[in-house]
């Protein structure tokens, strides 16, 4: 089968051919029609897990993925041939990806069905992003009354922190370049700050010179941190999803601090489809490429500068 996979560590993404995977038992061939992009696959490839699991090379990118179940392995019962499916595919210790015509899932694993009238690259660019940001917002709390500063809000997580931060009737300040503070508003952002366009903090605390309960975080470094977490006052809560939050400093400022690592189930999925089912979350795609054009799309996303989520056509 056709897929995007590095030869090793570092290696630059390339068009290749791989075998098709057989399901085994408990798991699920899901034949892809669309991935989403997230610069988790990039870092994949960089060797950013390679520490922690064991790869098999040629490895394949892709977490994010919809499709059709091909085929099910013995045992399944949850999903069945013929199913609109999307999810999170981790597969690297297998070499497998959804940058790719076909991919394995565990049946118990963050696959569900696709969102009733949903299109298959929209639901590919959901998984991720989507689940990340529930969990996000849950595990700060954010509540009505609240005031959340969203860093990285222009970008797949953000958006969707934007809109279910904002539903649950806290105040959301964005960050937001220019041509974005339009979108941001008609995400529920109360209100933006535009990170090229000087200090975060001045910007801030001129309308909210109290400070913010909230900042989730999916951009900056422990240095730039440790500036915006003045913005909190005592008690508040700060989230990053870079892994750049030091909670020893911030538990010293009365401030917890927390890397947040998110844990993609499926029912975690399936409350991601009932929002997106009810209108309180949406995606917006920004690109969409063919699959051979996956490792420039890539390329461009490690550049930074997202404006939503970038999709592949498989
Ligand atoms: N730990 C976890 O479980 C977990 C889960 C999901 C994602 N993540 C991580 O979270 C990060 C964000 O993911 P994503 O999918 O949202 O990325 P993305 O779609 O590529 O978006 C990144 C966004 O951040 C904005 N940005 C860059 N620098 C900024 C700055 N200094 N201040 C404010 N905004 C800035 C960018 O816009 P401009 O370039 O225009 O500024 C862009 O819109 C990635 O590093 C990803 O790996 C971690």
């Amino acid at each position: 089968m056709r897929a995007i996979a590095v030869s090793e560590y570092g290696a630059t993404p390339a068009l290749t051919r791989v075998p098709r995977p057989e399901p085994g038992p408990g798991e699920i061939l899901v034949k892809l029609v669309a991935a989403g992009l997230n610069p988790l696959d990039w870092k994949v490839a960089d060797g950013a897990l390679k520490d922690d699991v064991d790869a098999t090379f040629p490895l394949v990118l892709g977490l994010d993925g919809a499709g059709v179940v091909d085929e099910a392995g013995e045992g399944v019962t949850r999903l069945r041939h013929g199913e609109q499916v999307y999810g999170s595919f981790f597969g690297v210790t297998r070499g497998l990806g959804t940058y790719a015509e076909y991919t394995l899932a565990a049946e118990d694993g963050p696959v569900a069905r696709m969102p009733e009238g949903m299109i298959y690259t929209q639901a590919a660019a959901v998984p991720t992003a989507c689940m990340s940001a529930l969990e996000l917002v849950e595990a700060a709390h954010v509540d009505t009354g609240q005031t959340v500063l969203v860093v990285g809000a222009t970008g797949g997580v953000g958006q969707a922190v934007v809109q279910l931060a904002a539903a649950t009737g806290a105040k959301v300040i964005a960050t937001a370049r220019a041509d974005m503070t339009e979108t941001m508003r008609r995400l529920g952002a109360s209100e933006t700050v535009d990170h090229s366009a000087g200090d975060l903090n001045e910007q801030v605390l001129a309308a909210h010179s109290d400070g913010v309960d909230v900042v989730l975080d999916m951009v900056s470094d422990t240095a730039r941190i440790e500036t915006l977490a003045r913005l909190l006052r005592p008690g508040g809560t700060y989230l990053s999803t870079t892994w750049s939050v030091n909670p020893d400093s911030m538990a010293a400022q009365e401030i917890r601090g927390i890397n947040f690592q998110g844990k993609p189930t499926a029912a975690l999925l399936e409350r991601v489809s009932d929002l997106i089912d009810a209108g309180t979350l949406r995606v917006m795609i920004e690109r969409e490429v063919p699959l051979e054009r996956a490792p420039e799309a890539l390329a461009d996303n490690r550049v930074g500068g997202a404006r939503g989520k970038t999709v592949i056509r498989i």
